[in-house]
């Protein structure tokens, strides 16, 4: 039981990094199949290649509008042999025929907790608003930007003097445990989705002990190895 992704990025990509860990420390079952960036130059790619996987480069530039562009990611992705697709700090918005062929598939995490902050700044427009909790969100990818039904949140406490960058530091360290567990969980096949809501199944094994982690709220709980 291992699940073959395609991950799609455009920047850092830390969260990938973190999903390779895992899957390299055998705590993830899951196989990836390409890393595909928009943005060439993207650092991600580097860390994909260090791990020997095979990466994708489609910059938007070379397509001649929005629908070939997708038509390009969607025939990178599929003949990949990819059968889910986990979005880590991916800034482009999919089309619909994309999230069509992988309906209930496509993973996104959002520095933000969602429904609140949605949008490129998540970690800003909380700092900014002067909240005293915030998170990141793992979902379930729809048409619409951050919007898909939740899978897991983990909360984080914000200061009056936090910025984006300094509330986002807090925020990357969950991101980094709660994503690689939403994958495991959907490499598993146990979340299911009903209207806006995702239910988790049960695990065999119990949940991890949470002493080494940040004062925080993560629910449903990690489990061990993230
Ligand atoms: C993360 O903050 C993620 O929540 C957002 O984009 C950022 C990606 O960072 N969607 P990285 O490329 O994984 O380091």
């Amino acid at each position: 039981m291992t699940l073959p992704v395609a991950v799609l990025v455009s920047g850092s990509g830390s969260n990938l990094q973190a999903i390779i860990d895992r899957i390299e420390d055998g705590a993830l079952p899951a196989r990836i199949t390409a890393v595909v960036s928009n943005k060439p130059g993207a650092y991600a790619l580097t860390r994909a290649q260090n791990h020997g996987l095979a990466t994708v480069a489609l910059p938007q530039a070379a397509f001649p509008d929005r629908a070939a562009f997708d038509a390009a990611l969607l025939a990178a992705v599929r003949d990949s042999g990819a059968e889910a697709v986990v979005l880590a700090g991916f800034m482009r918005l999919l089309g619909p025929d994309f999230v069509a062929a992988y309906r209930d598939r496509i993973l996104n995490i959002h520095p933000a907790l969602l429904p609140s902050f949605p949008g490129l700044h998540g970690q800003g427009d909380a700092a900014d608003y002067g909240v005293t909790i915030s998170g990141a969100t793992v979902h379930f990818v729809d048409e619409k930007m951050d919007n898909g039904p939740i899978i897991i949140q983990a909360a984080v406490p914000a200061h009056p003097d936090d910025d984006a960058e300094s509330l986002g530091r807090r925020i990357m360290t969950l991101e980094h445990r709660i994503y690689p567990q939403a994958v495991s969980w959907l490499a598993t096949g146990r979340l299911t989705i009903h209207g806006r809501k995702t239910r988790l199944a049960p695990a065999d094994t119990p949940g991890a002990d949470m002493a080494d982690v940040m004062p925080c709220l993560v629910n449903p709980p990690l489990e061990a190895g993230f």
